[in-house]
């Protein structure tokens, strides 16, 4: 599904999500502004933990907290049961501002600091997962200069492909994440890692890429890595408790997608099966497991609002409709040509859901672009809308992955607010940064 599963269009004839309309947002909070749907945020970690308790009762649903994080996303998603990924020391910081249990909190990165291994350790946060030699060579000496006995699982590159954007791709063989295995690069940090006193060796994981439709590659993924703890058994006698083919299940950003998308159901049933059928296979007991969706919890959740502003028809060519945000709150479109679908929220019309593609009768083929001044600084390449006027309400769906995690204050643009919606109310969650947020680093000399 592309938007939040309590969208509506209401009495007024408005779209309305969380059973808020989204004009009164609009008003009270301004443009741009982003939207997260509770309910639906529940409703996919409900649904993951469903279909994992089904297929492989012994896994954990580990947010990806690059995704997107905020104190009140953090307060959901524990609420949820939900264990969560950070890739920096400020997610980690912010996470344990927020008390979120450091045993849940997975870390993960290629080239992690000193001071966030440190930070990590003293936290006692629940699996450090190690990328390279050198990181583990650090948290063996951090281990025993704290008397800690460090838990962690080691990255490997399983030398698999998806289909994905080529920025995406993380699991081929030349990528700057994890220990490659067609070496003996990963056998060795095995035979360190169980040899040390201050670390605890749990598995192993890998992380194949994002955003990624088919399930076959998790499959192949998971074989790999129990191929690989197979020979470690026979040569260095570790039995591996836990094994991670890691996150990256895509969501429907156009109607398009829709069908492409796998359901919750779809990915434990593959992903279980994998860890069972291999580990069978090799003689290996079966692992506890941990998945790492990311755009798969928030994505459906978050919609963008924007308002319209400038129109512009260009004769036998198209029109554009520039909107009052842009590349600065999702550069998506411009890095990895990300579609996007959207509807006008104060005129909705029938077929809101199901906008994109060919334009039909009395609807236009229109740009949607952003204010800043690139030209790629574009939303929608192309869409079908019915005419736009100066004043309307953009909505975008299947914007809550990544969009305000990646924002910036390109042409110091104020990072929009965001409200969290639900049972008819809304509050406000982050607020839209002003000129002195923006400043407030600078130093000014006289
Ligand atoms: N686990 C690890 C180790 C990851 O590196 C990532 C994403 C995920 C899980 C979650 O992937 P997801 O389930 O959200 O597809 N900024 C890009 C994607 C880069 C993601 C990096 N890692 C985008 O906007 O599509």
């Amino acid at each position: 599904m592309l938007w939040p599963i309590t969208t509506t269009i209401n009495a007024a004839g408005h779209l309305a999500i969380g059973g808020v309309d989204l004009l009164d947002l609009a008003r009270e909070w301004g443009t741009p502004l982003y939207l997260y749907d509770e309910a639906t945020i529940r409703e996919r970690c409900r649904a993951f933990h469903a279909a994992f308790d089904a297929r492989y009762p012994e896994s954990a649903i580990v947010y990806a907290g690059k995704t997107y994080l905020s104190p009140a996303i953090l307060a959901i998603l524990r609420e949820e049961g939900v264990w969560l990924d950070v890739c920096s020391g400020g997610e980690l910081g912010l996470a344990l501002r927020c008390a979120f249990p450091a045993a849940r909190i997975v870390f993960h990165g290629n080239n992690k600091s000193p001071d966030e291994l440190r930070l990590a350790v003293e936290a006692g946060i629940g699996r450090i997962i190690v990328d390279n030699e050198l990181e583990l060579g650090r948290l063996i000496a951090l281990g025993e200069e704290l008397g800690r006995r460090v838990p962690i699982a080691l990255r490997l590159n399983p030398g698999v492909g998806a289909h994905t954007h080529e920025y995406r791709l993380t699991g081929v063989v030349d990528s700057k994440f994890g220990f490659p295995t067609i070496d003996d690069q990963a056998e060795r940090a095995v035979a360190r890692a169980i040899g040390a006193a201050s670390v605890e060796l749990l598995g192993y994981h890998c992380h194949i890429g994002a955003h990624i439709f088919e399930l076959e590659p998790y499959r192949d993924a998971v074989a790999a890595l129990f191929r690989f703890a197979a020979e470690m058994r026979d040569r260095h006698g570790f039995i591996p408790a836990e094994i991670s083919p890691g996150g990256g299940m895509a969501i429907a950003y156009i109607p398009e997608d829709e069908a492409r998308q796998s359901a919750p159901d779809q990915i434990a049933s593959v992903i279980g099966d994998a860890l069972r059928d291999c580990a069978a296979a090799v003689g290996l007991p079966a692992p506890r497991t941990w998945i790492e969706p990311g755009r798969a919890l928030v994505g459906q959740a978050g919609v963008a609002l924007y308002t319209v502003g400038a129109v512009k028809e260009i004769p036998s060519v198209r029109r554009y409709v520039a909107v009052d945000g842009g590349m600065a709150d999702n550069i998506r479109p411009a890095l990895y040509e990300a579609e996007y679908t959207a509807a006008i929220a104060n005129r909705p019309g029938p077929r809101f859901h199901a906008e994109g593609g060919t334009a039909s009768e009395g609807e236009l083929t229109s740009r949607v672009v952003g204010k800043y001044c690139e030209s790629g600084d574009l939303l929608i390449r192309e869409i079908a809308l019915p005419p736009v006027e100066t004043g309307d309400l953009l909505a975008l769906p299947a914007s809550g992955a990544y969009n305000l995690a990646m924002s910036s204050n390109y042409n110091l643009a104020f990072r929009p607010a965001v409200v969290f919606v639900n049972d008819g109310r809304a509050r406000l969650t982050r607020r839209r940064e002003t000129l002195d947020d923006l400043l407030s680093a600078e130093v000014f000399e006289s």
